[in-house]
């Protein structure tokens, strides 16, 4: 199976912030669970980089925006890199092979007949790059995203004949009612194709920095377009001497705040130029902070380096899955970060690891012992459940519900904590008679860590690796795939006592 997924680019006017981090990982946890099932993958990010926002944030800085893009874009790489994410490729909408294709797109759409010149004014957002209708701003005229007041911009520019496709749309939603999700995205996005659909301008006469329009070379195109030609551009020239053509159509996550252009204009820029739709878009919920979105435009952001430098990035990726039902908004909070790490990272994997580990090595000599226990009933229901935990874990994924498939997965994890208390090793190994058992439990306990670290192997990769590690189980990227995640595919094998897995941070701030 090939699976394509693609996070939005993000815009370089400020800098990368956690709303930006959180896409990217979650991608990633898709991208990663979708390796693991043995699917040949292909993950997109990048940056947007033409358009007003980004030439008004350039000329603040006293900067062209060539300089400023150059400057910006690579900590956008950077902070994916630092995620762990495991892109396939790093798009920059300036980069040559995309702004070709992209006139080349655009002059498929001329073809299809679907483009004319034409005046037009509108209220514009320059924080959203985009026209609101009147009757969608907030009661105080401003825009609901930004809380700033659109301006009217008329110009006389290239004309989208988006209400052509209202019908196709339309008739495109109502047979595929899976195709956005959550369930309310797709009736706001069908909803809003029902409400009428306006053509669109697709070009811009007074700004400079974008793409020119190929038959009229005083006007760029407008930055949204360029934007979203991005997922196909990519797969011309990410891998150099082959195409990847094949690999469309991919699966795109975003925020509900693009919803309108990535569920209504895309597709119907799509279907104009003869490409076939997106497979799917998931739309997730905004992070929020003190009751407001983050955003740059706000102000309100959370650093994700910061928290990464002090708790490392699992703990991040953690936290951000676990704490917010992905789809939903939710808040978040230093408090409630904290608090996540040290109640289920800290103790109740890392340590259910250190015991496990060390009960082995003092128990066992360090080695895991071969269950050899006829008495253990108990350990035949938790394997079961281990086993069942996996599956369900990952049909979770396969539905992109990231924080139900961590649910199942911590579940398990507290359902080992209960073994450890219940047969209370520390006892066994007192007794000869109950050696057995003992080797049973501790058998149990490798076992099921193991079924843990690659459940959770696409949220927290690197401590999943870690777990294997000590467990003395194989690791590499070929050792994680989902069909191994059976109970009896531990390897008798040396553990590594070492120091916490997650440790106890001393607050300094
Ligand atoms: N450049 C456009 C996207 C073009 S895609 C063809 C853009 N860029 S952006 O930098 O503003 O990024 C928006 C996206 O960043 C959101 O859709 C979401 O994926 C992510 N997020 C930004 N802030 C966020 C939150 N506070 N919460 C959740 N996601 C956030 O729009």
């Amino acid at each position: 199976m090939r699976y394509y997924v693609t996070t939005p680019i993000y815009y370089v006017n400020g800098e990368p912030h956690l709303g930006h981090a959180y896409t990217t990982i979650a991608a990633d946890i898709l991208a990663r669970f979708h390796r693991q099932k043995g699917d040949d993958v292909f993950f997109l990010t990048g940056t947007d980089e033409h358009g007003t926002k980004i030439a008004q944030a350039a000329e603040a800085r006293g900067l062209t925006p060539r300089e400023h893009v150059d400057e910006m874009a690579p900590k956008f790489k950077d902070l994916a890199r630092r995620l762990d994410a495991t892109n396939d490729f790093f798009i920059r909408t300036t980069d040559a092979e995309h702004e070709a294709f992209v006139q080349g797109f655009v002059e498929k759409l001329k073809a299809a007949g679907d483009i004319e010149k034409r005046t037009y004014g509108g209220l514009y957002c320059t924080a959203c790059e985009g026209f609101w209708y009147e009757r969608d701003l907030a009661p105080d005229g401003t825009c609901p995203d930004h809380g700033i007041k659109p301006t009217w911009l008329e110009e006389e520019n290239y004309y989208f004949l988006l209400s052509r496709y209202q019908d196709r749309l339309a008739g495109f939603f109502r047979a595929n009612p899976g195709w956005v999700r959550p369930q309310s995205r797709y009736n706001e996005a069908l909803s809003f194709i029902e409400q009428g659909l306006e053509d669109i301008s697709i070009s811009r006469r007074s700004i400079t920095w974008g793409v020119p329009v190929p038959w009229d070379p005083e006007q760029v195109i407008y930055v949204w377009v360029d934007a979203l030609i991005n997922y196909l551009s990519a797969l011309e020239y990410a891998r150099p001497g082959e195409t990847l053509r094949d690999r469309w159509p991919g699966t795109h996550l975003l925020a509900k705040d693009i919803l309108k252009f990535h569920a209504v204009i895309w597709p119907a820029l799509l279907m104009s130029a003869g490409y076939e739709v997106p497979a799917g878009e998931f739309i997730h919920g905004y992070l929020l902070m003190g009751g407001e979105k983050m955003s740059k435009t706000r102000g309100n952001v959370l650093d994700p380096f910061a928290v990464m430098d002090t708790y490392g990035i699992d703990a991040l990726r953690f936290y951000l899955f676990r704490e917010v039902t992905f789809g939903q908004d939710g808040v978040i909070s230093m408090e409630g970060f904290e608090q996540r790490y040290t109640n289920e990272l800290a103790n109740e994997l890392g340590n259910l690891v250190s015991r496990t580990v060390s009960m082995i090595a003092k128990y066992r000599g360090g080695e895991i012992p071969r269950p050899a226990a006829p008495d253990a009933e108990t350990l035949a229901t938790v394997a079961a459940e281990g086993e069942a935990m996996v599956a369900g874990a990952a049909a979770h994924l396969d539905d992109v519900e990231i924080t139900a498939a961590l649910e199942t997965v911590w579940d398990f994890v507290r359902r080992l904590n209960r073994l450890v208390e219940e047969e209370a090793p520390w006892k066994l190994a007192k007794d000869e008679a109950q050696a057995g058992r003992l080797d049973a439990v501790l058998h149990g306990l490798a076992a099921g860590l193991r079924v843990v670290a690659l459940a959770l192997h696409p949220v927290i990769p690197g401590s999943a690796a870690e777990i294997l590690r000590r467990l003395g189980q194989p690791h590499a990227d070929a050792d994680l795939r989902l069909e191994t995640a059976v109970w009896d595919a531990l390897v008798p094998a040396a553990v590594e006592v070492a120091p916490p897995l997650f440790p106890r941070i001393e607050r300094t701030g």
